[in-house]
């Protein structure tokens, strides 16, 4: 009996230790962690977000297709790679399913002002002042009109990230080489392989919602994806980093369910016993 009351008082201050103290100084040691905000609060929602996709398509041809290119629709872009990395040290994006990747609102207010809404005053890509509200209205009804639906999060990781981070594990390389990221962004992006290992999933959820809020100053812009397309992309990346981690863990109860069979079996055999020798 007194090995059971050992066994029991060990157990409980095992507990104590780990869902009392252990998230109690995890707070304390990481301070006080921004809470995603997938609503853009501080973007304004006047502009049109709805409109005429035939219009827009025009627009988008005429405004956009010189640097961007649309595969969903069979558009090229008008600027081959070696010119646009020459001009911007970035690739423009594919813009197939941006209209499904991010919040309309955001990506409204994008067109108008990319610098302000990625929260990164050099950003590359020109504001398109020539552009009324409704018309960023028609391009944004275009885009959302293209975007296929239900993509996974490695598609919607290649659209949002690929033009600057690489995912070498998964044979991912960014469209744009590294020298000319290094020369527009002040260093290379992290490749992303296994960045799920180094970070966890809170903290890409808010970095990525708002990198300024984790890492003042960054030049990463701020996105705009919306909660789902976030939470693919931190799933893929939480997933791809540790492939086997879910086989490991339905092991890792088989094994514990073993042990305290035998130590079942171990300690009835030692009553057994020591009841023959009294
Ligand atoms: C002069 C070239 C140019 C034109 C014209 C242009 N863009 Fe861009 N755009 C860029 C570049 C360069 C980037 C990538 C910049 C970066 O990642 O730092 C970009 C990025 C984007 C992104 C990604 C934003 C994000 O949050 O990931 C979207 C969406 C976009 N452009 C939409 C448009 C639309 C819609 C138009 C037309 C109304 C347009 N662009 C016109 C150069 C251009
Ligand atoms: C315009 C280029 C650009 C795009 C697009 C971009 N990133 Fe980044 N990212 C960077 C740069 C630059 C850094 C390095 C930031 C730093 O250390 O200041 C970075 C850093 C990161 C980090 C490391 C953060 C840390 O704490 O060290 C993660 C994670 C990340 N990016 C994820 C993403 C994801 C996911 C996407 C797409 C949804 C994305 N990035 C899109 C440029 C980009």
């Amino acid at each position: 009996m007194k090995e059971l009351k050992i066994l029991l008082i060990l157990i409980v201050l095992v507990l104590i230790g780990y869902w009392g103290i252990e998230p109690y100084a995890h707070s304390v040691m990481h301070g006080e962690v921004k809470q995603p905000d997938h609503t853009y609060k501080d973007v304004p929602k006047n502009i049109p977000t709805t409109g005429d996709p035939v219009k827009g398509k025009e627009l988008f041809t005429t405004n956009c297709a010189s640097c961007h290119g649309l595969k969903n629709d069979g558009v090229n872009p008008g600027m081959d790679i070696q010119t646009s990395i020459t001009s911007f040290k970035v690739v423009p994006p594919d813009l197939s399913n941006i209209g499904a990747i991010l919040d309309e609102h955001f990506l409204a207010y994008f067109i108008k002002n990319p610098q302000d809404a990625t929260k990164n005053p050099k950003f590359a890509m020109p504001p398109m002042a020539q552009l009324s509200d409704e018309d960023i209205g028609h391009v944004v009804a275009y885009l959302k009109s293209v975007t296929k639906k239900d993509l996974t999060g490695k598609e919607i990781t290649v659209e949002a990230c690929g033009r600057c981070h690489s995912i070498k594990y998964q044979k991912v390389l960014s469209d744009t080489p590294k020298e000319p990221l290094k020369e527009y962004l002040g260093k290379v992006p992290p490749d992303l392989s296994v960045i799920g290992k180094a970070k966890n999933v809170e903290y890409l959820e808010t970095f990525i919602n708002n990198p300024q809020n984790t890492l003042p100053g960054t030049s990463m812009p701020r996105l705009g994806l919306t909660k789902e397309s976030t939470e693919k992309v931190v799933t893929y990346l939480d997933q791809i980093a540790d492939p086997h981690r879910d086989q490991r863990n339905t092991l890792g109860i088989w094994v514990i369910g073993y042990l305290l069979f035998m130590a079942g079996i171990t300690f009835a055999w030692k009553k057994k016993i020591w009841k023959n020798i009294h």
